[in-house]
């Protein structure tokens, strides 16, 4: 029997296929929550042959008898929620949505400030999603954040927002030389219309999820980004501002849950990774162009290219240990079909060491070669050939998946649970 609480978290450096598998273990769910990140995450869900595209509301929401959460420890841009809903209700689907009171709200100057600073971090900078996260993320923590309830109370948010918008666009100015034309005024009037658009969706989600969770209900934690975009343990600087390790749920939705949770890692059978950062296992030239077109690696937010490259069980390693994962969803591994060899990465050569944990030095990261083993690949089976072996299960795999999937295993101490070969629901083996 599985557990009262599932956290479904990302491994690599995001893009995984987590919003597919919170789809897919929502059925057994009464809840979906988000805990963190914003409209920098984008997750494809493939349903019936529909696609859907997310990126605030949480993957469950196909199931209309499933609520879903946007955490507190979420970040929202109204305007974007309120059109992602708009979206969703055209492909005929009613979000059956709680927004947290206590989350904040991406304010315009935020998106300003994104671009400036990333402008300035040049080398250093992650390649953000320009969408205003680190921004919204240092106001909240600078104790100048407007958070969703604020957007329902008219004096609150212009004593608020006069501090903020003050302080905001005189960095602007003053550092970056930038004249910021949205007024005062205007941001003011328009984030009162967001808050009304949204006020019936807008709760107490705190105090209703630990109601939930008291009453015995099921309860699905759907992280965005992945093991090294999280600001505490990734690749920093580049990564992105708010935590998406596993034990990042209780504080980013308030509820503390003090029960056994199942922790899913997912892992794609090779990396992606969007924007900047040392990628030791990256693939340039033709083989890169190979593998970013096989596996249509191309970001659901943002439109940019993927980098992509083989596995890396350093990195993975590391979602294992910090998320106290129980365990893998291998998913992607169908874009691998057809490969004479495939390569995972199992230490990494820095200097005249060879280490096979992530090293917290940028100069060790950035100076890190892979070592690598060498697998032989197996067939380029067609949909309709995998979906056989989908149907019979694990064992009918190839010898030469099992041996991939079984090293990756054994090497990071952590068993593979579910297999994923396509985007549909349909095209998953629970093992
Ligand atoms: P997320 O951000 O972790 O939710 O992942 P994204 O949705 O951004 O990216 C994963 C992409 O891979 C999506 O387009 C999914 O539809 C697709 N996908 C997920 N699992 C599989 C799989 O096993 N095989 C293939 N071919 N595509 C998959
Ligand atoms: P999902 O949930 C991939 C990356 C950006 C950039 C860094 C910082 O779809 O896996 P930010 O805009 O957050 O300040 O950008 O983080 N990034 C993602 N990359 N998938 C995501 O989300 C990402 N969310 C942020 O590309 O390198
Ligand atoms: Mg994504």
């Amino acid at each position: 029997m599985s557990s009262q609480i599932k956290i479904i978290v990302g491994t690599q450096w995001g893009d995984e296929g987590k919003g597919k598998f919170a789809d897919f273990f929502a059925s057994d769910m009464d809840y979906v929550v988000r805990f963190q990140g914003g409209n920098n995450a984008g997750h494809t869900l493939v349903v019936d042959g529909q696609t859907y595209k997310l990126h605030l509301i949480p993957s469950g929401v196909l199931h209309s008898d499933k609520i879903s959460v946007i955490g507190s420890g979420t970040l929202i841009d109204p305007k974007v929620l309120i059109s992602e809903i708009d979206g969703l209700r055209q492909q005929g689907i009613e979000p059956n949505l709680k927004i947290s009171q206590r989350a904040h709200v991406i304010m315009p100057y935020h998106i300003a400030m994104d671009e400036a600073i990333s402008g300035h971090q040049a080398e250093l900078g992650a390649g953000s999603t320009k969408r205003g996260i680190a921004p919204v993320a240092a106001d909240k923590v600078l104790r100048l954040g407007i958070r969703m309830v604020d957007l329902l109370d008219e004096e609150v948010l212009a004593e608020k927002l006069d501090k903020a918008y003050k302080y905001n666009i005189g960095i602007l100015k003053q550092v970056f030389g930038i004249d910021f034309e949205l007024t005062q005024d205007q941001i003011f009037s328009d984030y009162l219309k967001y808050g009304q658009t949204l006020k019936n969706l807008i709760f107490d989600t705190e105090v209703e999820l630990y109601e939930a969770f008291k009453n015995g209900k099921r309860i699905l934690f759907e992280g965005a980004q992945g093991m090294s975009l999280d600001p505490d343990h990734g690749v920093y600087p580049h990564t992105t501002s708010t935590n998406g390790v596993a034990s990042y749920a209780g504080v980013g939705s308030g509820l503390g849950f003090n029960c056994k949770a199942d922790i899913l890692g997912v892992c794609k059978a090779y990396v992606s990774r969007v924007g900047q950062s040392p990628f030791p296992t990256e693939l340039v030239g033709s083989q890169g162009d190979f593998l970013r077109t096989k596996g249509h690696e191309f970001g659901t937010t943002t439109g940019r290219p993927r980098r992509v490259g083989w596995l890396d069980l350093v990195q993975l390693r590391q979602a294992v240990r910090v998320n106290g994962l129980t365990g893998l969803v291998v998913t992607k591994l169908d874009i691998l079909n057809g490969f004479d060899h495939i390569k995972v990465c199992v230490g990494y050569q820095v200097g005249d060491q060879k280490i096979n944990q992530i090293p917290a030095s940028l100069s060790d990261f950035r100076q890190a070669t892979p070592i690598y083993t060498e697998f032989n690949g197996w067939s380029n089976y067609s949909t309709e050939e995998m979906q056989e072996m989908i149907n019979k299960g694990y064992d009918s795999l190839p010898v030469e998946m099992r041996q991939y999937l079984e090293f990756i295993e054994s090497e990071v101490g952590c068993p593979i649970q579910v297999i994923s070969l396509g985007p549909g629901r349909e095209q998953t083996i629970i093992k």
